[in-house]
């Protein structure tokens, strides 16, 4: 049985749009002379950012997924990163943007970039919508970051509450009512 709670929008869809437009010409600066550039989405949460990122890029593009795994349906990082599908393709030598929904504790993100670097990309950068700094347990910040948020459990625009809320075209708080 789960507890009912309720979401409170905390960033709009039209203002998250707004800052992917600003972050996207940021990177076309930063990759302006790439041949192609891998933009690599972690699987689940970032799968509605990375649709609205590469659509703002005016850059060749190729796009991979990978699939890193910590909080499960909890609301508690386990702190053990689990790779559940590797990428596609080989990123030697290659330019590539490794694309997150939001930094917590940080673990994921030192994970996937520990396992990336040591297949010697030419460049590799990272973008997170959010930053929930507070809670870092890992030292780490993404290269591009949307919005630095408080230390709440947040929902929507690709992130989940025990597989719930990635729909929302919001980010939202969870707020549990007094019974
Ligand atoms: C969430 C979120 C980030 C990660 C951030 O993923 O999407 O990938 O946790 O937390 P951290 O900085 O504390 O590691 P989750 O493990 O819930 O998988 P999901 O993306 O499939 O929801
Ligand atoms: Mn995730
Ligand atoms: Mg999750």
């Amino acid at each position: 049985t789960e507890r009912p709670y309720v979401v409170d929008e905390m960033i709009s869809a039209k203002t998250i749009a707004a800052r992917i437009e600003d972050l996207a010409r940021e990177i076309g600066r930063e990759y302006a002379d790439t041949e192609k550039l891998v933009v690599v989405g972690l699987l689940r949460g970032s799968f509605v950012f990375i649709a609205d990122l590469v659509r703002e890029l005016d850059l060749p593009v190729e796009v991979d997924f990978l699939e890193a795994s910590s909080y499960g349906d909890a609301m508690q990082s386990s702190r053990e990163v689990r790779i559940l599908k590797d990428l596609r393709s080989p990123i030697e030598g290659r330019d590539v943007l490794v694309v997150e929904d939001i930094v917590d504790t940080g673990f994921t993100l030192h994970h996937v970039l520990k396992l990336l670097s040591s297949r010697e990309p030419r460049k590799l950068r990272t973008i997170a919508l959010l930053d929930k700094p507070a809670r870092r347990e890992v030292a780490l910040k993404a290269d591009w970051t949307g919005f630095e948020i408080p230390d709440e459990f947040v929902v929507g625009y690709g992130i989940d509450f025990a597989q719930r809320n990635r729909n929302l075209p919001f980010i939202g708080k969870v707020r549990f009512p007094e019974a």
